[in-house]
């Protein structure tokens, strides 16, 4: 089992803060060399910046047998016209993976199409991208962002689940009030459970730990007992291993959910013996925080981030599935 240093914690939390500064991401995005050096990296974990990259890179996993989530990255969009630009992107993206005949699910972030400006902005295109999302047999995610978001992602939540009930929501098991939010959740919903991606203050979350690995056992059972459909989404093995000797791959609500490039081996070994696995691709011009989070969360990606940025024969992640 993987085990954390001193060193790989400090690695994280200051990768993840040079990851959030906006001069180092202009820098980055003005720098054509560099620009051109780090979507190398990023190929790793972002299937391109189109539409039709991600579409391609799902048909290419479902014909395979993998169940897909779909992302057009972005967070935090600043202002009116760019949350609607969001929106039109998602609607088409709906209406292509309806055309391939996608097992597709698309997920997002609320502050992509809203959420940082204005709640009813968020809500009501939300509830635009629900009723379409409805109509084309689509599910929608909600991605769960930072705790100071938290109450207002499950407070629209509930609100659009309660009429479209293709929308499902991401909980953080890092969170300590996690327990409580996912037992106020009324009625049988999706929920996928993570970690948690963000830098949070001690006093609200745990850090990476065995209580921690604990913790997200019990919410992935007690998620299963209150009767809603459950994607385990990590790659920690050890949960992974303790939750199918807990019998949980019998349940038909269970699946595991794994971001794209990371671990393959492990969702390959998984669909050989028969356990429902989702892919979750992203794409878009955003990959730059994506990047940084893939590295920030695992210090020996860097490693490959080199050797990838060097390589003439490009990454293609999409082949290492089985
Ligand atoms: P952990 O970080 O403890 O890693 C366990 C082991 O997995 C490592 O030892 C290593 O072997 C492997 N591993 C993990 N990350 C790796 C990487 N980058 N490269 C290579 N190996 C790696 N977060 C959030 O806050 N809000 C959200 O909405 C989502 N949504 C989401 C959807 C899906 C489908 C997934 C899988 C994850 C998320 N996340 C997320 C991210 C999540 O919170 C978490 O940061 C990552 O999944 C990494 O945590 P693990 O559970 O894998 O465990």
């Amino acid at each position: 089992m993987h085990n954390r240093s001193d060193l790989e914690k400090q690695f994280t939390a200051a990768l993840k803060s040079i990851a959030r500064r906006p001069d180092l991401k202009s820098y980055v995005e003005q720098t054509p060399q560099l620009n051109q050096i780090l979507r190398g990296a990023a190929a790793r974990y972002v299937t391109g910046e189109a539409r039709q990259d991600g579409v391609e890179a799902a048909s290419e996993l479902s014909a395979k047998g993998y169940a897909v989530s779909l992302e057009y990255i972005g967070e935090n969009t600043a202002d009116v016209a760019k949350c609607e630009a969001a929106v039109t992107e998602m609607l088409a993206l709906i209406h292509e993976a309806r055309q391939n005949e996608l097992s597709a699910r698309v997920s997002f972030d609320l502050s992509h199409i809203g959420l940082s400006l204005d709640t009813e902005l968020a809500y009501s295109n939300l509830m635009n991208l629900a009723e379409q999302a409805q109509k084309a047999g689509i599910e929608l995610f909600i991605s769960m962002e930072e705790s100071s978001k938290t109450d207002r992602i499950l407070t629209i939540f509930e609100q659009v689940a309660s009429i479209y009930p293709n929308v499902g929501i991401t909980l953080q098991a890092h969170l300590k009030r996690t327990p409580q939010d996912l037992a106020a959740i009324s009625s049988p919903s999706r929920i996928r459970i993570v970690k948690g991606a963000y830098q949070e203050s001690s006093e609200y979350s745990l850090p990476r730990s065995p209580a921690l690995n604990d913790r997200y056992v019990e919410l992935a059972q007690s998620a299963l007992r209150q009767g809603h459909r459950v994607s385990i989404a990590t790659h920690d093995e050890s949960i992974i291993e303790q939750l199918l000797n807990q019998g949980v791959g019998s349940s038909s609500n269970a699946e595991f959910e794994m971001l794209y490039g990371i671990r393959p081996d492990l969702s390959s070994k998984l669909k050989a013996a028969g356990h429902p696995i989702r892919i979750y691709l992203t794409y878009g011009h955003e990959w730059y925080l994506y990047l940084c989070h893939r590295i920030a969360e695992y210090p020996p990606n860097l490693f490959q981030a080199v050797i990838d940025t060097v390589s003439h024969e490009g990454v293609k992640p999409v082949q290492s599935y089985e």
